[in-house]
């Protein structure tokens, strides 16, 4: 990948850096597609388009499958060693370039950019995570209780897997899925969102770099997503479903993927609570709340959305967390200083606002923000609502932005209560200084995963995934292998 980097700050992409691909990557080669029209790349700091990708059609998803389909059995069949070393070159292509990665990052996702340089490492992470994994495909013999015969346990790739990847983490996303398919011997087709499709075939030229046999990685990004996604659950070769996304589209997808009975690993929205107990090390709970709540400017799934505070705890754990929010510079990715960025457009930039008006106009207290800044580009100030009540819109709906509500709570069993009064359950926080009381709660509360005096659980070594309306199965961790493994029981006799 060759990203010229001619100068920094506010200057509109098209003059900062040289986007080398924007084209769709199938079967080894870069192409225009079928498409006339592009995708226009838009920069949310500015509204600016800085660039215009290919669009994949339906003629190109079906090659896009063919080159998978037919990449597969010696892909599968290359020694494990093998794969683990080209995930492993990636990774290091990925360090190499994470400056790079993290500018287009900055550009077409409007994250700010100590944020970006974090994900392209994150991102690269699953690489180096999944080349360790890749040879770690272990099965099982056992003996038959009645003596007879041995049972014998295999796990084989699953086959072409169908990737489709959100735009609030465009290279980690992207990683998180490509490194186990690939460690597992699978072909993959990724679908990225047309919000960020450059971060992806980045990517998509690191891996190329890095020895990935032709057709065993395809990226097509398309203006037609659910058409094209649609055509590929129903093309029969398509194997396994892998989705990031809202819990409203993987329930469409879920029912499609039906049909064919299509295995699908999916991970969807969140309604995170923060629950900061009286006993809780109070510095510690707001660190922990302002990465829980403010990374990637509150656009992630596991972003925290409602914030349970003891009573006793309640006006000094709200006024630091609102004095620290207000502390923090909004603007564009590229500007030095900035920790706060804008949204990703504006539908949902007025979604955030309705929210917020919503609350306060049934009696939530605006301690700080509460209003979109007087400049261009989809920005919202970093805000804080105290006083919400319980039975509060914006405690139901993932917010997907830099908004804060808190509500007091009095006693651990109402505060369980509230914090699961949710059809989502990706992950809860707790904060107290008593760890067998913070274990009891992290029993208790219905989430995939608890951060426990932490605000940060995403880690390549973790199963990350959600219970309930948040998903199903687990990536990274040795989990995330075994999403694109099937299971298969050898009944031997000898
Ligand atoms: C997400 O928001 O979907 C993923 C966030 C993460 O991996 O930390």
């Amino acid at each position: 990948m060759t990203l010229t980097v001619k100068e920094r700050r506010m200057t509109p992409v098209s003059e900062l850096i040289a986007v080398e691909h924007t084209d769709l990557y199938i079967g080894g080669a870069w192409s225009r597609g079928s498409d006339s029209e592009r995708i226009d790349v838009q920069d949310p700091a500015s509204g600016e388009v800085i660039a215009s990708v290919a669009s994949a059609t339906l003629d190109d998803a079906r090659a896009a499958a063919d080159a998978a389909a037919v990449a597969a059995p010696a892909w599968a069949s290359r020694p494990p060693r093998e794969r683990a070393e080209i995930l492993r070159r990636a990774f290091e292509l990925m360090i190499r370039d994470k400056e790079k990665l993290a500018e287009l990052m900055v550009r077409e996702n409007g994250k700010p950019m100590a944020e970006a340089r974090a994900e392209a490492v994150y991102a690269a992470e699953f690489f180096r995570w999944f080349s360790e994994e890749a040879v770690r495909n272990i099965g099982s013999l056992s003996i038959a209780p009645s003596g007879q015969n041995r049972i014998l346990v295999i796990h084989q790739p699953i086959g072409v897997s169908l990737l489709v990847t959100p735009w609030n983490f465009p290279a980690a996303m992207a990683t998180r899925k490509i490194g186990p398919a690939l460690a597992a011997g699978c072909t993959v087709i990724l679908k990225p969102a047309s919000e960020t499709p450059l971060t992806a075939l980045a990517v998509a030229g690191l891996l190329e770099e890095a020895g990935v046999p032709r057709g065993v990685v395809n990226v097509i990004p398309s203006r037609q997503s659910s058409k094209v996604v649609a055509a590929l659950l129903e093309d029969g070769r398509v194997r396994k479903l892998s989705f990031t996304g809202s819990t409203e589209v993987g329930r469409i997808l879920l029912a499609k993927a039906a049909e064919g009975i299509v295995s699908c690993s999916m991970e969807l929205g969140g309604n995170a609570p923060f629950l900061v107990l009286a006993d809780a090390d109070l510095d510690a709970a707001v660190e922990g709340a302002l990465v829980a709540k403010m990374r990637n400017t509150g656009q992630s799934c596991v972003a925290a959305n409602r914030f349970y505070v003891e009573a006793p705890v309640l006006e000094r754990f709200t006024g630091t967390l609102a004095d620290a929010m207000a502390k923090m510079p909004v603007g564009g990715g590229l500007e030095p200083e900035v920790k706060v960025g804008p949204v990703i457009n504006r539908p949902a930039r007025d979604k955030i606002a309705g929210l917020v008006e919503r609350a306060v106009h049934n009696g939530a207290k605006v301690l700080t923000g509460g209003k979109a800044p007087d400049r261009p580009g989809c920005f919202y100030q970093p805000t804080v609502l105290a006083e919400v009540s319980p039975d509060e819109a914006i405690l139901k709906e993932e917010i997907f932005g830099p908004v804060a509500p808190v509500v007091r709570f009095d006693g651990i069993d109402e505060a369980i209560a509230m914090a699961n009064r949710t059809e989502r359950g990706l992950v809860s926080y707790v904060y107290t200084r008593d760890l067998a009381r913070g274990l009891r709660i992290a029993e208790a509360l219905e989430a995939g995963m608890i951060g426990l005096n932490r605000g940060l659980i995403s880690d390549p070594a973790a199963p990350f995934g959600g219970v309930k309306e948040s998903g199903l199965g687990r990536e990274g961790s040795h989990e995330g292998l075994l999403e694109f493994l099937e299971t298969k029981y050898i009944g031997t006799g000898w």
